[in-house]
């Protein structure tokens, strides 16, 4: 933890939409009178029937209901392009930068509208109607926004699937939402390596029933199997349709989109986002925490396949009438300095991006960094795990010279936007700390039994209030929604997340309290690595657990005990790294393998996970009570074998 605040640089107090004394004063208005905050905040956007109901939210048990705006009419998809183009026609919505840095394009709010429509007449023409799920596999390549616009434009659900999952990942996700059409590529290119996108549907599809189409963007221009029946080129397509195309008239509380995210327990969750609250919050906390003005010129990292792009590349920049960069390549490739160099090739303002980015790039020191300008940086952000002050310091000394705040946002999948950061005209700083909750948002911590912790404390984060972007379901499963975010802390939304407040009402973020762990920024259950290493025919069994890692955050470790007469070998381990990697997509590789004969577990057969934690930590020391376990003799065996020993 870091002791050191930066104050708010007084330029930045005075040009900034919101100062300290706004910030008060918005904040108090929005806990005192809610409905009469966020029906000012809906008029934000456009409205084809403008809401009179603002909030209606049961946080009941049993009654888990949360809607806003109820009987506002909108479509999400004019808000962010149609409704700019009287004025902004010409302006730069997209700027999109080539895995090659040899390749970028301006794609103007006109373009986005032509490109949009295409892409929506060729779904309408396939027969997709509204509520119908479409599902998208493509790369950071502009075809995603227009696939993702197209979807808001005509009312169908979006299911956008990163594009590093497997095949098996994919046609799971495919299934749970029945899907009638995916959008891919023929190939993806990330840091010069292509990635077989088609060829993965192909096998994805072998396993998943109900798609009627598969349109696919050429990329690469790689050799492709088409399928006459059922796969056509968007190339192709987009020629047979013409560039305008209704928007349909949503209901606030329509689904926008469906995005699939590990929990601690089964298959991914399909998080559920509505229409109108969504973009209301989305537009808000992007142009209030990025503080973004007219002509900035503002880049997330994130991937579209993660909430982050969702929210801050495409629906809240785009609904605020921005110039968002989408970039399809990595951080290192060609060098260590491409983020630097793109941020001076296209003058970039405002940069989001993750702790583990900037921790890897800081590995290879400030050369890099400081061979380019970065002249035209203002703001920076981070978002994903917990920012540890000495890559904060890093990003703010180095990265931005001393002179851009940070703003450390917390959120996740299901909040949909940015729920406790700072602002940056109005917050102090603290390395380390996401700082203060947004407008209309109240944390409590509580101890495990529940019981509410004032002042400076750490426990549980919870969550007493509702938000326009709050999710609002698990698709087709309401009681597991319930089960997984209500039932642990009864009448309040529980994080998953661990947390301190300090003397002066700081949120310090501490990571997961759950069996899900965060690693290089994306969550992964740990029961997923875990299914997918039993299916091994050598596994019997195994036990996944996170331990702290130098870049990633957190590093994969998994126990493993073999079938009967299965000699352990170095091979075995790496098969079952490929193994993983295949299930369910590189990036949930194990970083450690351990062989375990055995597993500690209780008499009555439970995995003592505790304690698997703390050997994976290294802490042998602090195993606590191992005494109710049936056989206290298999810890000194794992502690013995431990990998990766310090
Ligand atoms: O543990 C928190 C961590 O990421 C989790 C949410 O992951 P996901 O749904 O994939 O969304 C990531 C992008 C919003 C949270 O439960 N997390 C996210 N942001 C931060 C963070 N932990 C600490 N500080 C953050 N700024």
């Amino acid at each position: 933890m870091s002791e050191k605040t930066y104050d708010v640089p007084a330029e930045w107090a005075k040009r900034a939409w919101i100062d300290q004394a706004k910030y008060k004063d918005m904040y108090a208005r929005s806990i005192s009178d809610p409905n009469a905050f966020w029906a000012e905040q809906a008029k934000r956007i456009d409205w084809m029937h403008a809401p009179t109901k603002i909030e209606n939210v049961s946080f009941a048990p049993g009654n888990i209901s949360i809607k806003w705006f109820e009987d506002g009419v909108l479509n999400v998809a004019w808000n962010c392009i149609d409704r700019h183009l009287h004025k902004r026609a010409n302006q730069t919505a997209i700027i999109w930068e080539g895995d090659d840095p040899s390749q970028s394009r301006h794609i103007t709010y006109k373009e986005l509208h032509d490109e949009v429509c295409r892409m929506a007449n060729i779904l309408r023409t396939r027969n997709v109607k509204k509520g119908d799920r479409v599902t998208i596999y493509l790369p950071m390549i502009p075809e995603a926004a227009y696939a993702m616009l197209a979807c808001a434009r005509i009312g169908a659900i979006h299911s956008v699937v990163f594009a590093g999952f497997s095949p098996d990942s994919l046609a799971q996700r495919i299934n749970d939402c029945q899907s009638k059409v995916i959008i891919t590529a023929d190939e993806g290119l990330r840091g010069g390596k292509k990635v077989p996108l088609k060829a993965n549907v192909d096998a994805a599809l072998a396993k998943a029933d109900g798609v009627d189409w598969v349109v696919v963007v050429k990329r690469t221009g790689g050799t492709v199997e088409m399928n006459p029946s059922r796969d056509l080129w968007y190339h192709d397509a987009a020629k047979m349709v013409t560039t305008e195309c209704p928007a349909e008239h949503m209901h606030a509380e329509d689904p926008l989109f469906i995005l699939y995210t590990s929990g601690s327990t089964g298959q991914p969750k399909g998080v559920l986002h509505t229409s109108g609250g969504y973009l209301v919050f989305a537009a808000m906390t992007h142009q209030y925490v990025f503080d973004y003005h007219d002509g900035d010129i503002y880049w997330c990292t994130a991937d579209v396949g993660w909430v982050t792009g969702h929210s801050y590349i495409l629906y809240g920049p785009l609904a605020n009438g921005a110039t968002t960069l989408m970039f399809e390549g990595v951080p290192n490739y060609p060098d260590n300095s491409r983020f630097w160099n793109v941020i001076d090739k296209h003058k970039v303002n405002i940069f989001y991006t993750a702790p583990t980015a900037i921790r890897a790039l800081m590995q290879s020191g400030d050369e890099p960094v400081k061979k380019t300008s970065r002249a035209s940086l203002r703001l920076l952000g981070s978002v994903g795990e917990p920012i540890n002050p000495e890559a904060w310091e890093w990003y703010h000394r180095v990265v931005g010279d001393d002179r851009c705040p940070i703003v450390d946002t917390w959120w996740q999948t299901e909040t949909g936007g940015i729920l406790i950061t700072p602002l940056p005209g109005a917050t102090k700083l603290k390395p380390g700390s996401a700082t203060q909750p947004f407008f209309g948002v109240v944390p409590e911590i509580v101890d495990a039994d529940g019981k509410v912790l004032d002042g400076e404390t750490s426990g549980n984060l919870c969550l007493t209030r509702s938000w326009p972007g709050q999710m609002r379901t698990v698709y087709g499963d309401h009681a597991r929604f319930e089960q997984t975010y209500f039932s642990t802390y009864k009448g309040k939304y529980f994080t998953g997340d661990g947390c301190r407040r300090d003397a002066d009402g700081y949120y310090w973020i501490t990571g997961r309290v759950d069996d899900v762990i965060n690693v290089s920024g994306h969550r992964m259950g740990t029961a997923e690595v875990e299914s997918a290493l039993v299916a091994h025919e050598k596994v019997s069994e195994a036990a996944v657990v996170g331990f702290p890692h130098d870049i990633k955050g957190q590093g994969i470790y998994a126990y493993v005990t073999l079938m009967a007469g299965v000699e352990p070998t170095e091979d075995l381990r790496k098969e079952l790294v490929t193994w993983v990697r295949k299930e369910i997509g590189p990036i949930a590789s194990p970083d450690q393998i351990q062989f375990a004969p055995g597993l500690p577990k209780t008499r009555s057969g439970k995995i003592m996970r505790r304690i698997l934690r703390k050997i994976a930590e290294d802490e042998p020391g602090s195993l606590g009570d191992t005494s109710t376990l049936a056989d206290p003799a298999v810890v000194d065996d794992l502690v013995k074998n431990r990998q990766n020993k310090k």
